[in-house]
This record gives structure tokens, sequence and C-alpha cells, in this order.
């Protein structure tokens, strides 16, 4: 497809989501609800729906759509097209049939159980696709989101990366003055604390992911909705100075600088522990 993004009919939309009925959410993200939805000749699709009233909003779906119909890779999700009814608009992926990463490890069925051989082949999956975008994208894409629920699962367990509203190309403008943005408990922290956003800033969060896969369960508790608050409003790029923390955020931070620690812990593990010997990923 490459730069071009075909245009798919709102009313085909609207139709197979049964008028967007609960019964078909396959997720709930930042900017709205993904639903699962069917095109012509009844291939199964997912469609994120975004209220597009904010700028903020509109952005995200412009860089998604920007980016992700210049990107074709068997480890990133495929975009099928767009549309748009108003201010709302629609981006449909190829529909992953196995959800997320995080319902997998975490969801309320734990039903999957992730064998040891599917972990290490998500992480594999995931490196190849964090890697063509750090290394093989010109210029450099930055996930800036990369987090289980933000991996995808096919029907065969392949993963993929997904959502791309935050991701911007590295050299970028939009780089120089960027607001704090990502999930907290995948933010590195020479990003949490200065600002500094790099390709290793995926790389961290990789990492959290990694810790995920082998411990089977989040490294970090979800915050109060407050607690996010005070540390969106307090942690912009520019404040480097540690001492000006509100107290509420170290705990926070603290926890990431140990989860740094466990980082590398983890990706030595993953590349040295075999605990069956038939498992080569
Ligand atoms: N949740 C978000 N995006 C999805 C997709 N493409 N397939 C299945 N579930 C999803």
């Amino acid at each position: 497809m490459k730069g071009s993004v075909p245009i798919v009919d709102y009313k085909q939309i609207e139709k197979t989501t049964n008028n967007f009925h609960e019964s078909n959410i396959l997720g709930e993200g930042g900017f709205g609800c993904v639903y699962k939805a069917h095109l012509d000749h009844n291939l199964d699709v997912a469609v994120k729906k975004l209220q597009c009233e904010t700028q903020n909003a509109q952005r995200e779906f412009e860089n998604e759509v920007n980016l992700l119909s210049k990107i074709q890779h068997p480890n990133i999700i495929s975009l099928l097209g767009c549309s748009s009814d108003g201010d709302t608009r629609f981006i449909v992926y190829e529909l992953m049939h196995n959800g997320s990463l995080e319902t997998q490890l975490h969801g309320p069925s734990h039903g999957s159980a992730l064998t040891w051989h599917m972990r290490m082949k998500i992480a594999l999956d995931t490196a190849r696709g964090l890697e063509y975008l750090h290394e093989h994208c010109h210029p450099a894409v930055i996930h800036r989101d990369m987090k289980s629920s933000n991996i995808l699962l096919d029907s065969n367990f392949n993963a993929k990366l997904s959502d791309f509203g935050l991701a911007i190309t590295d050299g970028s403008q939009s780089k120089k003055n960027i607001k704090l943005s990502g999930t907290l408990g995948y933010l590195a922290p020479e990003y949490l604390l200065d600002g500094k956003l790099t390709d290793k800033s995926d790389v961290y969060a990789f990492g959290v992911v990694l810790l995920e896969l082998l411990l089977g369960r989040k490294p970090v508790e979800k915050l109060a909705p407050a607690q996010c608050q005070s540390i969106v409003t307090w942690a912009m790029p520019q404040l480097t100075d540690r001492s000006k923390l509100p107290s509420i955020v170290d705990p926070v931070i603290k926890n990431t600088m140990d989860l740094k620690h466990l980082y590398q812990v983890a990706a030595v593990a993953v590349l040295c522990v075999q605990p069956e010997p038939s498992y080569r990923p």
C-alpha cells in the first residue's frame, strides 16, 4: 500500500459493527474504542473510532494514518483503510484474533496461559517490529507508547505492534517540544526525569514488556487518576530538578528506577535462560 490509504465506506462500518454495539468492542484506548467489523467479501477487520473534536485527537489520527501508510512489516499492524463521519474518524486495521498481549497475560479469564515458547516468540516478534522502526525506517520511528496492550496477537499468536498515535519520526520538529506522554510504568527514567526522548525510550518500555512476559504480572500497579494527573502536570520535559518533585510521585520514580535494573536482569534472562532445551527462538 505504501503511502495511499483506501477510503472505506462509513455505512459499512456502521452496519457491520451493529451501530457500534458494545458487544463488538475489542478494546478501548485513549481516544476511543476499537470495534470488530467486516468489509466486502466478509473480511473481518478491527476499526478504531476516534472522536476528533479536539486538536490532539485529530493530530493523533493523522499521525497514525500517515505513519502506518508507509510501513509494511510482519510485526507491525497493517492499516487497511480509513473513513469518516462528520468529526468522527475511523482507522481500519487487520483483525488480530487473539487480542492484546496485556489481555492474554493479565486479562480477566487468564484463559490462554501462554507457554514459555510462545512468550519467547512474542518477545522476538516485538523486538523485530521495534528493530524495523528504529533501524530500517528513514527517518527512524519512535513508537513512544510501547506496552503490552499495544502488542496484538493474530490467530497464530504472531505479535504485531499497534497504536501509532503518539509515534514520531526521529529528528522531527515535534520531538523538540514534546509533551510528556506514554504510559506510566513504561517510561524510561531519563525521559521521565529529563525529557530526553530517543529510540532507547522504546527499548526501555520493551524491557518492561519482557518483565511482564517473564513474571506474568504487571511490574507497576495502576496509579489513581489523581496521581497520574499530578505527574502529568509536573513532569514536563524541561523540569530536570528532582528536588522539585511533589512527594506523591517519588515512589513512582523509585519504582521506575528499580525497573531499569530489573530490565537488564530480564533481558539477560530472556537471552540466556532456556528452561526447555528444545526451545530456540
Ligand atoms: N484491539 C485494538 N486493535 C485491535 C485489532 N487490530 N485487532 C483486535 N483487537 C484490537
